[in-house]
Order: C-alpha cells, then structure tokens, then sequence
C-alpha cells in the first residue's frame, strides 16, 4: 500500500532536483539496483530540514547503511559538527565513507561498525538529534535508549513506522516486526516529555521533540 499517491511524491521529488549531483545519483541508483532500502530524496531533504530547524550540531543514526541518509545530516550539521554512523555491516562503512569523502561530506563523520543501539550507549552526552532506521524489531528498544539521550529541544526521528500501511491496519506479520513498530510508536505517543507526530512521507516519518 502507498501511503502517499506516487503522484505526490513524484511532485514533490521534482521539487528537489536542484540537489542533483553525481555523488547523490550514484547513491540512488545503487540503492534501486540492489534493493537497497535508503531513505529516498523526499525524506533525506525531510531530515535535513528537521535537523537545520533545531540548529542540530550533535547526530546519531542508528543503521546508516551506505550513507545516504547521512549525507543530508552531513549538510546539516557542516563540517564543524558530529555526525555519528553506525551499522553491523563493516562494507557500508566502506561505502560511505568513498560516497560522503567524494561529496566533500565526511569532515562531521565518525562510523561505528556493530550493534547500533550499543554504540549510542557507548557515546557520552547529549545529541540534537537521533535517528533510527535499523531493524523494526529493535524499534522499541532504540527508542528506550534514546529518549533519554536528547536535549531538550532536540528530535527522535524514526523510519518506517507506517510499514506500508502494515501498522494502522489490523493484524500482524508473521516476523512480529509490525506488532514491534505499534509498540514503538505507542511508546512514543505515551512520553510526556516528548511531543510527537507521524509525517506520512514515504513510508512514515516519525519526529518527536522533547519538550521537558
Ligand atoms: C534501512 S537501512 C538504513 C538506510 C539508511 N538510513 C539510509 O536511508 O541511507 C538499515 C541499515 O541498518 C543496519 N542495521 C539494522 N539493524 C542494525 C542494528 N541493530 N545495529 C546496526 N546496524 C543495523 C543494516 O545493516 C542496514 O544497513
């Protein structure tokens, strides 16, 4: 199920071909090549936007994959900031660290190969933002690590929590991983320090701002 008309997005991706540039097509046609489940181009600037609007210096990902959605964060924090990658595939640290090095985009970057949610606890401090993308069944637990670990002010991001239309309809798949991301954003919804919404972007973006 499309949770928005191919049609809109198709509009609003031709909004944003100013940012065509090799580096960035070359992602894109690797991840539709290989099946490769990037953010895409609405919802990379979508991240980009969040994290400019919170004046955001400090980022973690959790699963970053090759880097595509990182080279939105990586414009969004600039040079001078923190950008922290993590994956459990030592390859996608080769990958991004060759596309975000030829987009003049890795200065903020640091990767962390292994468990996403253990590198973040391995960090000490705040950050500005943190987005999660690994696998939806560790949503619940991603969350539980990070809504602790954002400024106020600062944003939880989250990918995929509409799972094509899997998670407001009734019923479950056999792998549990819906059933996990209604537990996830039920989570969420519930934390009064947070104030959050589902933007229905591709496959549902969570953002959630800590307010206490
Ligand atoms: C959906 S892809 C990430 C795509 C990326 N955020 C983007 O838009 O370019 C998920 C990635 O997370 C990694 N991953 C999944 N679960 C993980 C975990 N628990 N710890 C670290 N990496 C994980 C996978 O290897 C995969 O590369």
């Amino acid at each position: 199920m499309d949770i928005v008309d191919p049609r809109i997005e198709t509009y609003m991706a031709s909004r944003l071909s100013r940012f065509d540039e090799p580096v960035l097509l070359e992602m894109e046609e690797r991840a539709r090549e290989r099946g490769f489940p990037i953010v895409g181009r609405n919802c990379g600037v979508t991240l980009e936007v969040l994290a400019r609007g919170v004046g955001a210096r400090r980022i973690i990902e959790l699963g970053s994959g090759f880097g595509y959605s990182g080279y939105w964060h990586s414009r969004a924090v600039g040079p001078a900031g923190e950008l922290h990658l993590t994956d459990g595939d030592p390859a996608n640290e080769t990958s991004a660290r060759d596309y975000l090095g030829r987009a003049g985009l890795l200065a903020p970057v640091t990767f962390h190969v292994g468990d996403a949610v253990t590198a973040l606890q391995t960090l000490p401090g705040e950050f500005d933002v943190i987005y999660d993308d690994i696998d939806k069944d560790g949503y619940p637990a991603a969350w539980l690590a990070a809504c602790e670990r954002i400024r106020v002010g600062g944003l939880y991001i989250c990918d995929n929590v509409l799972w094509s239309g899997r998670v407001p309809a009734d019923g479950e798949t056999p792998d549990g991983v819906t059933d996990a991301i209604r537990e996830h954003n039920a989570l969420i919804a519930e934390d009064e320090r947070y104030v959050s919404t589902i933007v229905p972007t591709r496959d549902g973006v969570m953002v959630a701002v800590r307010i206490s």
